[in-house]
């Protein structure tokens, strides 16, 4: 043979291999949506050469994994959530700055701790299956959120993303997202697992905590996103629990979420949080994020943000450090076959192979989505105060209302850093105001006292007492006084801790000399976490606290404030009357990049309860413009066996003249138990609407769960026999009815 057929023949025989190869590969079973999931898996699994498994495991980019071109594995895009889809080509402080180089819009939903407070998880399917809605249309796969983790420190800066300080309230509200968002074919991530619970130190701290404090508080909202939503991915978090990294942490990750829990979904490691290649190889993490070359440039960008912590780290799943990992024995082959059949599994599931191509440019922010967040907007506003009816205002009476304050022309959407959105539009308080008031009605804007640390010529003592003074007279000319003071996103924000539980400076001044000079002065706090206000509290006829709303926030205020609505919300926190009583007082924000959660499992109103403290506002509390009255309570089987059900039924009337909804809360007492346990804990609840003078009845069914507390001895849960006092009220601090039962073995 000559040269030239020589490599006529090879080639031809290359040729005929990749086309039989390729047309091998367009009937293989793996392409076949058709077969069963793991059939799919098993077979893709089996066609995949080493270097092609480790590419897998770690990114390509900030928000993306890595896609395989022979065998055509897409990537998986991500975007962060959860209160709406925020820009995925960068870090929060690249994407949420005026020169972010994709500007993404999407509808910008009320934060998770509002979402909590309406107690109403078919509002959470609501906001989840929305924000899924416009990740599908701006061709995301995988949103970033819900966060569950604990309120519990109020200095947390991003406990407006979480939904409170109740496991049972935040399991059932995560279940609803979950479900509303993956049920669109959109891979939620549940995170961070787990007790990430400060900001102060988050990528360096070691949370110390025993057995049963995680198992009873921190990580029960996990469980339930798992198992009973079927999370298809949870992120581990920054910090150490108990001397381990969360990332390499085999007990959380493997011996809870995957052997304990089932988990079948992959663990994606939140961003720049790796330490080493062997640790979270075999210690439970499947994902590495980011990934690919880029990631030396990013530590350093992040090492460089100020007040950002100095432990960033990543890049260890990259293909030659895992593969000189298993070379040296340190990582077993098993261990990446899992992780990869982990991440095939999820893609299989949601069906990311055939989504092709990515789609883009559908719709968002459509009517629906708008309608869902200032639904959940409204139901999620608290009235906390109202003396003397002063609300809801009657717009037939009113001449004139001064809208006052640093949040009154400015929507305070959410709170700042990675889960900021940019939405289309916002409505400011002043301008739903406006809007409901009409042209009878004369509404007047004086600013009181600019948000601290936004404009900085502003905080001076000559420019505050300028501002205080125009706004002291406007209240006093004026038939009412709306104050629009809280938080913004420089104030609670991912990144850092708040500096005080205090309203921001010139705040508290502002609502007394407001106060002073009109008798009607309603205050409407923004804020994701309590804030203290003893300063006031006496002066201020009524308040109201709108949480962050999302970009519908003014109209779910105006809502709220005309009648037009009647709220329903209530507590996810117990708000306390000064720092000394918080829960976590003592051990926050801990010593050495170490922090002992010695509370132990009373955190939020089950400290209040043990300590005998009085709160300011109650967890589960909330006013109505209307009444209810509780009765005829129920409890059946007297004496139940473990693994009986006990049903609870009381009546519940609207005995006022509104319509109105009211969260019907069920506590459970432990009379008498081996383990210390809290005085009381929420283990069902409903919200329910009634017209004026109609009444329903409520059924619960409380079970083995229900009962159970963790016992550190048994390694398990434990279903006590002995007597248990049922507590149905409005609030943890206003119990109506009471009824016991006894647990049998
Ligand atoms: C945050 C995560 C977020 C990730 C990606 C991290 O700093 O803790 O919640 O999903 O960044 O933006």
């Amino acid at each position: 043979m000559n040269l030239r057929r020589e490599l006529w023949a090879t080639s031809a025989i290359v040729l005929l291999a990749a086309l039989a190869g390729c047309s091998g590969l367009r009937s293989a079973p793996y392409k076949n949506a058709q077969l069963p999931v793991e059939r799919r898996v098993d077979d893709l699994l089996s066609r995949m050469t080493q270097d092609e498994k480790l590419d897998m495991v770690s990114g390509a980019g900030w928000m993306e994994s890595r896609a395989n071109a022979r065998l055509g594995i897409p990537d998986i895009r991500m975007a962060d959530g959860p209160m709406g889809i925020r820009a995925w080509t960068g870090s929060s402080a690249l994407t949420n700055s005026a020169n972010a180089p994709l500007k993404i819009s999407s509808t910008a939903f009320p934060a998770g701790i509002a979402l909590a407070a309406t107690w109403n998880p078919g509002l959470a399917a609501l906001e989840g299956q929305a924000i899924a809605q416009e990740a599908k249309a701006l061709g995301r796969d995988q949103m970033l959120g819900p966060t569950v983790n604990i309120n519990r420190t109020p200095f947390w800066g991003r406990n407006f993303e979480g939904y409170g300080e109740d496991p049972y309230l935040a399991a059932r509200m995560v279940v609803g997202y979950i479900r509303g968002m993956q049920g669109e074919g959109i891979i939620a991530t549940v995170k961070h697992f787990a007790a990430n619970n400060q900001e102060f130190k988050r990528r360096t701290v070691n949370v110390k905590a025993d057995e049963r404090t995680l198992q009873e508080i921190y990580v029960p909202a996990f469980k339930a996103a798992v198992q009973e939503a079927g999370a298809w991915s949870v992120m581990s978090a920054y910090n150490k629990v108990n001397g381990e990294w969360c990332p390499d942490n085999s007990h959380l990750l493997i011996d809870i979420l995957k052997h304990d829990w089932g988990f079948k979904g992959y663990v994606v490691s939140d961003w720049l949080s790796t330490h080493s290649t062997p640790a979270p190889a075999n210690g439970g993490l499947d994902l590495e994020m980011p990934g690919g070359p880029n990631i030396p440039t990013w530590i350093a960008t992040a090492k460089n943000r100020p007040g950002g912590d100095q432990a960033t780290d990543g890049g260890y799943f990259a293909r030659e450090k895992l593969a000189a990992a298993i070379a040296a024995g340190q990582v077993k082959q098993d261990a990446i076959d899992d992780k990869v059949r982990r991440l095939l599994r999820v893609m299989f599931a949601n069906g990311l192979f055939e989504r092709k191509p990515h789609q883009a440019n559908g719709p968002i922010d459509t009517p629906e989505q708008m309608a869902a967040a200032r639904q959940v907007a409204v139901q999620s506003i608290v009235l906390l105060k109202n003396n003397a009816n002063l609300l809801p205002l009657d717009a037939a009476k009113l001449k004139s209302i001064a809208v006052i304050g640093p949040n009154a022309a400015v929507a305070r959407t959410g709170g700042g850093g990675s889960s900021a959105v940019r939405p289309r539009y916002a409505v400011t308080p002043l301008d739903a105001i406006r809007e409901r008031a009409g042209a009878q009605i004369q509404v007047g804007l004086a600013v009181g006292v600019s948000m601290e640390g936004e404009e900085p010529a502003k905080d001076t003592p000559q420019a505050r007492a300028a501002l205080l003074a125009e706004a002291v007279d406007l209240a006093r000319k004026s038939d009412v006084a709306l104050l629009f003071v809280g938080d913004g996103p420089k104030i609670e924000s991912e990144g850092f801790d708040r500096k005080s539980l205090d309203l921001p400076a010139g705040q508290d001044e502002l609502i007394q000399a407001v106060a002073k000079v009109n008798r009607n002065t309603v205050v409407v706090l923004n804020a994701g976490s309590p804030v203290l206000m003893s300063k006031w509290l006496g002066q201020a006829p009524a308040i109201v606290n709108a949480w962050f709303p999302g970009q519908e926030g003014g109209h779910a205020i105006a809502d709220i404030l005309f009648g037009d609505a009647n709220p329903s919300g209530k507590l996810p926190v117990t708000f306390l009357k000064a720092e000394k009583d918080s829960p976590a007082y003592g051990h926050y924000p801990g010593e050495n990049s170490e922090v002992e959660y010695a509370e132990g499992i009373y955190v939020g109103y089950r400290h209040f309860d043990k300590h005998d403290i009085q709160p300011l506002f109650p967890f589960g509390f909330g006013l109505s413009y209307t009444k209810f009255a509780y009765s005829d309570l129920k409890v059946s089987p007297a004496k139940a066996g473990a693994d009986q059900p006990v049903e609870v039924s009381l009546k519940l009337a609207n005995s006022g003249q509104r319509a109105g909804a009211e969260v019907v809360q069920l506590y459970l007492h432990d009379v008498k138990s081996s383990l210390d346990r809290p005085v009381k804990e929420l283990k069902a609840f409903e919200r329910v609407e009634l017209k004026p003078g109609e009444a329903r009845t409520v059924t619960f069914k409380l079970d083995k769960s229900a009962f159970s507390y963790f016992d550190p001895a048994k390694k398990g849960w434990v279903a006590e026999p002995g007597a248990f006092e049922v507590q149905a009220g409005s609030s943890s601090r206003d119990i109506r009815l009471r009824g016991v039962f006894e647990l049998t073995k």
